[in-house]
């Protein structure tokens, strides 16, 4: 009888032994599904220097048509308090110097093809991006890691106190070689590298109506202090362009 009662005790305690084991079993697997699904929704995090990341590949069409863009396109200065998408971003550099041709031609008209404009991104909320100072890499679709931190209150203590700069979940700026362009047409080459600008910043506000975004070009600012913020003393800025949604 004992020994009777011993084997059902010990077949309960295996049957209970498997139950648990199963039940652990099926957690462990939704508490990984759930990490993943969550890995998975957000890009992957990056801050260190040299690094580059590669952006969401940009759109070359949409149902926004140009038309609106030109009709609805107004200077931004104020954003609603949230960070900005990566693929947006990415729509907006793409837009500003992004390659969109054979042989490295751009979204941008560039005279001879040199392409003289250098486009600098100053992330502060980007979705899956720390903050930081990136370079654009048109070629590759890649951003280059400069320097780690938050720049946005540097950049706007530079422009004059403009609020939009230190608002703005992100600002793009363009800078310009202008030798590049002055080795091939001389003096008249400086006139050509600011008209190249005037492109790329008119292509970054359409792009920018078209998203939902805002963004004003904003010239007034001090060259030597962008500059040290941007390490890039041998280039000289030509525009800051802060981006953020509508309010
Ligand atoms: C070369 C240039 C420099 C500018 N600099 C600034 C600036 O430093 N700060 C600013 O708030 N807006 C700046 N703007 C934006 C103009 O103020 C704006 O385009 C103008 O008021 C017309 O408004 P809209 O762009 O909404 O049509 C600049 C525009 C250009 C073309």
């Amino acid at each position: 009888m004992r020994a009777k009662q011993r084997v059902t005790m010990m077949k309960k305690l295996v049957l209970y032994g498997l139950v648990f084991l199963t039940a652990a079993l099926v957690c462990l697997a939704l508490i990984s599904g759930i990490f993943r699904y969550q890995a998975e929704q957000k890009p992957p995090v990056s801050s260190i220097e040299g690094e580059r990341i590669l952006l969401p590949p940009p759109r070359s069409d949409g149902a926004f048509s140009v038309e609106r863009a030109l009709a609805e396109r107004r200077s931004v200065r104020h954003y609603a308090p949230r960070s900005i998408r990566q693929s947006d971003i990415s729509q907006l550099l793409w837009a500003c110097q992004g390659i969109s041709g054979p042989g490295g031609l751009r979204t941008s008209p560039s005279a001879g093809a040199l392409y003289p404009l250098e486009v600098y991104l100053v992330a502060g909320e980007v979705e899956g991006l720390s903050p930081g100072i990136y370079h654009y890499l048109p070629a590759d679709n890649v951003l280059e890691t400069i320097r780690s931190g938050d720049y946005r209150a540097d950049l706007s203590l530079s422009a004059l106190n403009q609020s939009a700069v230190s608002e703005a979940p992100a600002v793009l700026v363009i800078t310009a070689v202008f030798n590049r362009t002055t080795g091939k047409y001389g003096e008249r080459g400086i006139r050509y590298v600011h008209m190249e600008a005037g492109h790329a910043a008119q292509n970054v506000y359409l792009q920018a109506t078209s998203l939902g975004t805002g963004t004003v070009s904003i010239g007034a600012f001090h060259d030597g202090e962008i500059q040290k913020i941007l390490s890039v003393e041998d280039e000289t800025p030509l525009y800051l362009m802060p981006v953020g949604y509508l309010l």
